[in-house]
């Protein structure tokens, strides 16, 4: 079977998928695509054999020919097109976050549950990634002991102009959040947040950076450093330390150059250079799992349920005030 894909949002990321879909993942084609952008629907789908430009959002959600469908407009969107497949009961794989709000993504999982089988997968693609898949083995294999401490590091180069300071957690830090419960296979009990000084160099009101602190109920301390306008490059890291040792992931590096007594590397320019292994994999297991006709494999809407509750509380939090606790609801059957 042919798992034939629609995908709506067609801007960085959807082409992106669209490209990886078309080249890399035996077993799926892109059949239609959308955006409200139609030059740029347009343009995607003239890059891809077969696929079509459609007018219309739910006409693509509802298609004869579109087995499953991808999210990749903007965040606060993806509810609205979530629900769209659930309605019609075709798989769905959103990018993050499921939903900015959690008032949203409880409308998500109530459709999903009232359908009785999963059938959303939140594309927190790191899970999928070769070193985290790493480390997470290494700590399940005792290597380093229990786990007491998480140090993550996520810098862009540059944010666009005029971006809400909210999104540095709703749509960066959502990704660190997801690999601590992920790794440690611990919830996240407790926040707090911190704003250091603003970056003089971004231009207006963006608080740039933020460092947030999660406390696990399991007493692992996670602290995340994100930074938008780094200047630099796409840059993340984590350092993992347990009772007996530590394991961390940098920036993978290329060829390393010395020349006139300075050593140098290149440091990934995006989040496609870096993680386009991982992308590929999660999207070579989503298409896998639809044409086994077995439940959709990666991250689930209770865990893009509960990366939202966790930002959330974030964003409710005190800059450097006392910890926040994390309200979460209770976990319905359907997630395990
Ligand atoms: N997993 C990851 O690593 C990762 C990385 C970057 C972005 N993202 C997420 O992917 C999504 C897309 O991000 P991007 O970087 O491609 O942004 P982008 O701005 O390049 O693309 C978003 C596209 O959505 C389209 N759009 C907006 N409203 C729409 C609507 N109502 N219907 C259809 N299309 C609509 C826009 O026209 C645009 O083409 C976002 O949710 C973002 O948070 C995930």
């Amino acid at each position: 079977m042919t798992v034939r894909v629609g995908i709506i949002g067609t801007g960085v990321m959807g082409a992106d998928h669209a490209r990886t879909l078309a080249t890399c993942v035996a077993g799926a084609r892109v059949a239609a695509v959308f955006d409200v952008d139609t030059e740029r629907a347009e343009e995607v789908a003239a890059g891809v054999s077969g696929a079509v430009a459609h007018a219309d959002p739910m006409d693509l959600v509802g298609a004869a020919d579109v087995d499953a469908v991808l999210v990749a407009s903007s965040d606060a969107t993806h509810e609205e097109f979530v629900l769209a497949c659930l309605d019609a009961a075709k798989p769905v794989l959103c990018e993050k976050p499921l939903a900015p709000t959690v008032e949203g993504c409880r409308r998500i999982l109530k459709a999903e549950q009232a359908l009785g089988r999963r059938m959303v997968t939140v594309g927190f693609m790191r899970r999928y990634d070769e070193w985290y898949v790493g480390m997470r083995n290494l700590l399940e294999a005792g290597e380093i002991g229990s786990p007491l401490l998480l140090h993550c590091v996520h810098r862009n180069p540059s944010g666009p102009p005029g971006l809400p300071s909210q999104t540095l957690v709703t749509g960066s830090a959502v990704h660190e959040i997801d690999v601590a419960r992920w790794l440690l296979g611990d919830e996240i009990a407790w926040v707090s947040c911190h704003r250091p000084r603003r970056s003089a160099l971004v231009p207006g009101e963006t608080q740039d950076p933020q460092f947030l602190v999660f406390e696990t109920y399991g007493g692992v301390v996670v602290d995340v450093e994100v930074f938008a306008n780094s200047g630099y490059g796409y840059d993340v890291r984590c350092e993992l330390v347990g009772e007996q040792g530590t394991v961390s992931i940098g920036s993978p590096t290329g060829p390393i150059t010395r020349r006139g007594g300075r050593e140098s590397r290149t440091v990934a320019a995006d989040w496609r250079e870096r993680f386009a292994g991982a992308y590929r994999a999660e999207l070579r297991d989503w298409v896998d799992h639809i044409e086994a006709g077995r439940p959709p494999a990666g991250a689930s809407s209770w865990d893009g349920y509960v990366a939202t509750a966790v930002a959330e509380a974030c964003l409710g939090a005190t800059p450097g005030g006392a910890r926040t606790r994390v309200p979460l609801d209770p976990r319905p059957d359907l997630y395990g």
